[in-house]
C-alpha cells in the first residue's frame, strides 16, 4: 500500500474534532490471540465457541465454559498489546492534546486495550479478566494469573457458580456501555472500525449508523466486511501494520 493511501484519512484524522474508534478481535490477532471465529486449537479444536458463549450452555454445563473461559483468561493476561493496541493509544493522545474527544469501544474482551495505555475503553462485550457470581452479580476474584481457578466452576461467596463478566449470545450489552457508545457516536466526525468482521450487531450498525450522521469512516481490515462498501476508506492489511502507519502520517508534523 503506498503513502498516497493513508494521505486522505491522515488528514480526516488529524483535522477530526470527535473520533470514535471500534475494534474487534482483529486487532488482537498479532498479540498471538485467536479471533473469534477462527477455529479453536487443541483441547478445544472440537468445540464451537458460538455453543459455549451462551447462558444456556453455563446453565447445562458450567465446569465446561468456566474451564474455557479460564483457558481464555489466562492466554489472554500471557500475550502483550502489540503496535495496534499502541498506536491506537497514541491516537487518543494526539487526539485529545489538539483539543479533541477520543472514545474507543471495544468488543474484545481480552484488556490489552488498556494494557496499552487506552484510557477507559468502553468494553461492549465485558471483560474475560474480571468475574461475577451468577446469582448476586458481585464481583469474584480470580486467581492472579498464571494460576487457574483451583476448581470448576468456581463458587462464590454466595454460594453460587462464578462466571466470566462477559456478554453472551442473547444477553444484553451493558447499559453504561451502550448509553457511552451512543453518545459518542451521536457527536462523532469520524468513526474508524478496526479488526472486525462487522457481522454482531449492534456494533456492527455503528458504521451504517454514523455514515447516515455524516462522519467519515476508515476500516482496517485485511479483508473485506458486509461493511466495506459502506465506508469511505477502506485500508486493507493488518492493525499493527496499518495503525502506526496512518498515525505517522495523521500527525508527522506535530
Ligand atoms: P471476528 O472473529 O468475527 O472477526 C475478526 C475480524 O478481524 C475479521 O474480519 C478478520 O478479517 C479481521 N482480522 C484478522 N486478522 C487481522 C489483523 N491482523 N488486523 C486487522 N484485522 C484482522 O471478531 P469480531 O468482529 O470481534 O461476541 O467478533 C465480534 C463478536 O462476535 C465478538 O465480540 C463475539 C462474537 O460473537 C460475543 O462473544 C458476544
Amino acid at each position: 500500500m503506498d503513502d498516497q493511501t493513508f494521505a486522505q484519512p491522515a488528514t480526516a484524522l488529524r483535522d477530526a474534532r470527535s473520533v470514535v474508534v471500534l475494534t474487534g478481535a482483529g486487532v488482537s490477532a498479532e498479540s498471538g490471540i485467536p479471533t473469534f471465529r477462527d477455529t479453536m486449537e487443541g483441547l478445544w479444536a472440537s468445540f464451537d465457541p458460538q455453543q459455549l458463549a451462551t447462558p444456556e450452555a453455563f446453565a447445562r454445563d458450567p465446569e465446561l465454559v468456566t474451564r474455557w473461559y479460564d483457558h481464555r483468561r489466562l492466554g489472554c493476561a500471557a500475550c502483550e498489546p502489540n503496535a495496534g493496541h499502541l498506536a491506537l493509544a497514541r491516537m487518543e493522545r494526539e487526539i485529545c492534546a489538539l483539543g479533541g474527544s477520543f472514545t474507543l469501544l471495544t468488543q474484545n474482551v481480552d484488556g490489552l486495550h488498556t494494557r496499552a495505555g487506552s484510557t477507559d475503553p468502553v468494553e461492549l462485550h465485558g471483560s474475560v479478566m474480571t468475574w461475577r457470581c451468577s446469582q448476586t452479580n458481585r464481583p469474584v476474584t480470580p486467581p492472579p494469573p498464571p494460576e487457574p481457578w483451583p476448581d470448576f466452576p468456581p463458587i462464590s461467596p454466595a454460594g453460587a457458580p462464578a462466571r466470566p463478566d462477559v456478554v453472551w449470545f442473547g444477553e444484553a450489552l451493558p447499559e453504561t456501555a451502550l448509553e457511552r457508545s451512543f453518545a459518542a457516536l451521536e457527536s462523532c466526525d469520524l468513526l474508524l472500525s478496526v479488526g472486525t468482521s462487522s457481522v454482531v450487531y449492534p456494533a456492527a450498525g455503528f458504521i451504517e449508523l454514523d455514515a447516515a450522521n455524516g462522519a467519515r469512516t476508515i476500516e482496517v481490515n485485511p479483508q473485506d466486511t458486509p461493511m466495506s462498501s459502506n465506508v469511505t476508506w477502506a485500508l486493507r492489511g493488518k492493525s499493527a501494520q496499518i495503525l502506526p502507519r496512518l498515525i505517522a502520517e495523521a500527525f508527522r508534523a506535530q
